[in-house]
């Protein structure tokens, strides 16, 4: 295929083949999300996080916006392989973390999952870190607020995970002024600008940003 041919939708779908067959209950939890419109992180960046979980042998993982428990999944998966561990499943929705409890199950993983249903960051705020991985999927208006409280609950040499950093290109978009799409401009503009950091971003799927804490 030539470079001009080659489309955006061509180079995810061409990722999505690349991921390595997976349990049928994760296949479900895709059908299901998308049957009714649900957005979860999909199998390119549930791979990519059961990577990354696995590169830095992590053994405790903060999730903020659980959903329903698709990308808990993969960082459980990651944290068994890893010795076993903690990872926090936060929902402030009753009916989504009990559906998540029993996909868990299913898997073989709730073992090792701790259910919030709670705002993520004061979940967060309230629990024992540091964290060897927080990974970040609440509503995109409150990214700005979730970075100080992340940054003092990762621990040095922890990474943060941030999906939705491309927002279907609306971040490109200078009439879009809504606050969800300034929430993840000015989220990226404040960890690219701090220090402390080491960033990129990945185009997969709506683009993930992987960030270092020095
Ligand atoms: C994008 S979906 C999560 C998908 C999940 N991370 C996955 O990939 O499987 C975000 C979920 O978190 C919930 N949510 C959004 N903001 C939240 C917040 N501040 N506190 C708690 N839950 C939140 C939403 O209602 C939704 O169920």
């Amino acid at each position: 295929m030539s470079k001009d041919l080659l489309t955006y939708q061509a180079v995810q779908d061409y990722l999505t083949g690349l991921v390595p067959p997976r349990e049928k209950e994760l296949q479900e939890m895709e059908a299901y999300a998308e049957e009714n419109d649900f957005p979860i992180i999909g199998p390119v960046c549930g791979y990519y996080c059961y990577q990354l979980a696995r590169m830095i042998g992590a053994t405790s993982v903060f999730e903020l916006g659980s959903g329903f428990g698709y990308s808990t999944a993969w960082f459980a998966k990651a944290v068994r392989k890893n010795g076993g561990g903690t990872i926090h499943h936060t929902v402030w929705d009753e009916e989504l973390s009990g559906r998540a409890r029993r996909h868990l199950v299913r898997l073989g993983s709730a073992d090792l999952v701790q259910f919030h249903i709670s705002e993520a960051v004061d979940a967060l705020k309230k629990t024992d870190g540091p964290f060897d991985i927080i990974f970040n999927d609440i509503d995109k208006q409150a990214y700005p607020a979730s970075l100080p409280v992340i940054k003092g609950k990762l621990r040095s040499g922890g990474l943060l995970i941030i999906d939705n950093m491309l927002w279907s290109g609306r971040i490109f978009d200078k009439t879009d002024i809504s606050p969800t799409t300034l929430g993840v401009q000015e989220f990226t503009k404040q960890i690219t600008n701090d220090p402390d950091w080491i960033v990129s971003l990945a185009p997969m799927r709506d683009g993930m940003i992987v960030a270092y804490k020095k």
